[in-house]
């Protein structure tokens, strides 16, 4: 090995824009479906470090999302295999914990991850399923007399944000202001109030259903009915946690298990949500 490429050569620094091609192809190395546009997208949303060799090669990445004063996500932890296993994520890891003090960290990690995120004081609290498919017909889901879905805007942003934060405990109004913009809404509204909602937008192979929040099962069914309707033919992908309760509902519609993440958090004592839950996640990386 020369000197250059010693791992204790590699440093970190912020990212830049100009980061996101070469990040991006660190992904696609690993298999991951992430294009140019969702590196953007999530880079836009939040800040990043990158790891780089003396010469400028990027060799790793950290992206993070901070959610009102008290939350952030970390996602997109890729250290490229050369490097792997020289204490590069541990270092990725510790530069995004410094920009984050006091705040209750969240991710979603790998197998491959799990163990850096235990000695990191992460705990496990869960499991997220990756499901997907090329979308079949649209399931056929009622809702109950006086209820219907309609699109939602940003002019709901505030009332999506209220529902979210019951379902999740965090303030993510910034990140689904950007979710909107970026995709198309609905909402479920029980005579002007809402009860659910989620968001669908291009992602990776196709299209992503994400979040998908509500009160009760059948708003949720029918929120993703509604989207693997209106994307029939499309690669989807939808990210739900393996507790809500829509697991056996999903293989049936078509939409089958490919992979499973551990979901990990910094806090144990958190408060759970009050009669709204979380269905589906935005993406594993932005939680
Ligand atoms: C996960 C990943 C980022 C770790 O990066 P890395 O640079 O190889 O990790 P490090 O060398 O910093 O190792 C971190 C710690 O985890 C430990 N560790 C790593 N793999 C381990 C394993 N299989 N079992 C036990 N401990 C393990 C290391 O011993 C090290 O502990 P130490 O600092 O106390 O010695 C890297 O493997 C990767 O990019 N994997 C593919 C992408 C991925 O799945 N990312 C996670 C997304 S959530």
């Amino acid at each position: 090995m020369i000197d250059e490429d010693r791992p204790s050569a590699i440093s970190l620094r912020a990212m830049r824009d100009t980061d996101i091609e070469a990040a991006s192809l660190l992904s696609k190395a690993l298999g991951w479906p992430h294009r140019l546009e969702d590196w953007q997208f999530m880079f836009a949303a939040g800040h990043g470090l990158v790891a780089e060799t003396p010469a400028g090669e990027l060799v790793g990445t950290i992206l993070w999302w901070t959610y009102g004063a008290h939350d952030a996500s970390l996602g997109m932890v890729i250290v490229s295999g050369a490097w792997q296993g020289h204490g590069i994520g541990r270092r990725l890891m510790s530069g995004a914990r410094s920009a984050l003090p006091g705040r209750t960290l969240h991710l979603n990690a790998t197998p491959v991850g799990i163990p850096l995120y235990e000695k990191l004081g992460f705990s496990p609290c869960g499991l997220v399923e990756q499901r997907q498919a090329i979308a079949a017909t649209q399931p056929l889901i009622s809702l109950p007399e006086g209820m219907r879905l309609r699109p939602a805007g940003q002019s709901d942003l505030a009332a999506l944000s209220a529902l979210d934060h019951a379902a999740t405990g965090m303030a993510r109004q910034d990140l689904l202001h950007a979710l909107l913009g970026a995709g198309r809404g609905i909402v479920v509204d029980d005579g002007g109030t809402i009860v659910g909602y989620s968001i669908c937008r291009p992602f990776g192979w196709g299209n992503v259903i994400g979040p998908v929040i509500a009160t009760t099962d059948l708003f949720a069914s029918a929120m993703i009915a509604h989207w693997i309707g209106s994307g029939a033919g499309q690669f989807t992908r939808i990210d739900v946690p393996a507790a809500c309760g829509l697991t056996a509902w999903l293989d049936e519609v078509g939409l089958p298990r490919v992979d499973t993440v551990t979901t990990m958090r910094t806090a144990t004592d958190r408060e759970g949500a009050r009669g709204t839950t979380v269905f589906a996640l935005c993406s594993q990386a932005l939680g």
